[in-house]
């Protein structure tokens, strides 16, 4: 039995938006739609031939454009048949994944701040979450290695990395990943959550567990059609990796879910063929975004973190408020009427005196500006 985990922060900082009326930049989704023609393609796709069962990995039209898409932006080169797997979003992808690989007695690493999903899914598959926290400096987060490779132990059979990062927009660098491969035991295996890798917003390029040799074969990537397209709604993902860790997935996928939305994987597999660029336009987009949500908050005594990737900003609000960050947020949403999510619920066990706040930046200019002066004026109040 698992334990009562409750509402998400995420649904509770969201009731808490509609209750006050607040800007919502808890909600960690666009609030703009999709490219006019990925719904034309879903359109065109609502046929009968659409209305049944997919294929269990995916369309193979989709893991074919998706693997041509891989080598096209990322180098790396992918067998569709056998290392590509279509899942309903990127968090079953996840989920499936550990419930294959991980069991009783093992221990799965993650770093802290992390995505609320990773926990719940380590302890359904009965194995121990060892919660390792990434050090926060004015310069943004990094990993404190000496802690991660204390917290590695013979029965580590998992680590689990989020890179470009929710919450912090931290990103894995090249040597990042050679330092986890000489810290890891040669049989752990590297699951890399990469829902946000086609926001990078630094000028750098994707570097990958796959980019890696040492890596490669016993990593799995995590992505999201849902977070590229701005259509989470959809819950459309992948999960790529060798034939032999894909095979253990399949496994219990097929039983989880079987397959993913059929029209779906048809309309994202027409985007992909008549708007191949698409995603390499998404830095410039999110980093303007980005940009001016941070300029809006220049007259404030809110300091927000460097966020080279994902669409969100940590901003530090130790010069504004001695409060806790939960209680922070919730003020903020009343009195300033701006919804922000408190970092402290990203960790199992949270560090005192955290002082900041997640602000999500997938949002319209005008509700950006909004929020910062919003934000700036009650800090002066
Ligand atoms: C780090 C991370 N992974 C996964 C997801 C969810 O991806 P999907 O909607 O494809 O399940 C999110 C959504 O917020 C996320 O932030």
């Amino acid at each position: 039995m698992l334990p009562d985990f409750g509402p998400s922060i995420f649904s509770e900082m969201t009731a808490l938006a509609q209750q006050h009326g607040a800007l919502n930049l808890a909600q960690g989704f666009p609030e703009f739609g999709p490219d006019a023609r990925l719904i034309d393609a879903f359109r065109d796709a609502l046929s009968s031939e659409s209305a049944q069962y997919a294929p269990m990995p995916g369309l193979l039209g989709l893991r074919e454009a998706l693997a041509a898409d891989q080598l096209h932006r990322n180098a790396l080169r992918y067998d569709p048949a056998t290392e590509i797997t279509v899942v309903p979003g990127a968090t079953l992808g996840i989920f499936c994944a550990l419930q294959a690989l991980v069991g009783p007695g093992d221990e799965v690493v993650l770093l802290e701040p992390a995505y609320d999903a990773y926990r719940p899914a380590v302890l359904a598959a009965g194995a121990r979450p060892v919660g390792v926290a990434l050090r926060p400096s004015p310069g943004g987060f990094s990993v404190d290695w000496d802690q991660l490779a204390d917290s590695v132990t013979p029965r580590t059979k998992a680590v689990l990395i989020n890179s470009p990062h929710n919450p912090t927009g931290m990103l894995w660098r090249r040597e990042d990943w050679e330092r986890l491969s000489g810290v890891l035991p040669e049989s752990a295996l590297v699951l890399s959550d990469e829902v946000y890798e086609s926001m990078i917003l630094d000028g750098s390029t994707l570097e990958s567990p796959h980019h890696h040799e040492n890596l490669r074969e016993r990593s799995l990537r995590f992505l999201s059609f849902g977070k590229t397209y701005h259509v989470t709604g959809w819950k459309l993902g992948a999960v790529l990796g060798s034939a032999r860790l894909t095979h253990a997935l399949r496994n219990i996928y097929q039983f989880a879910a079987f397959s993913a939305s059929t029209p779906t994987q048809h309309a994202v597999l027409r985007f992909l063929k008549t708007a191949p660029d698409y995603a390499r336009e998404l830095p410039a987009f999110f980093a303007q975004k980005r940009d001016l949500l941070a300029s809006s908050l220049a007259e404030s005594r809110f300091r927000p973190l460097p966020a080279p990737g994902s669409y969100f900003m940590l901003v530090d609000y130790s010069e504004v408020s001695d409060l806790g960050d939960r209680e922070l947020a919730h003020l903020l949403t009343r009195e300033a009427g701006v919804a922000t999510v408190p970092l402290s619920p990203f960790y199992g066990s949270a560090p005192a005196g955290l002082r900041m706040l997640r602000l999500c930046f997938a949002k319209e200019d005008s509700t950006l500006a909004e929020a910062g002066h919003r934000l700036t004026s009650w800090a002066s109040s």
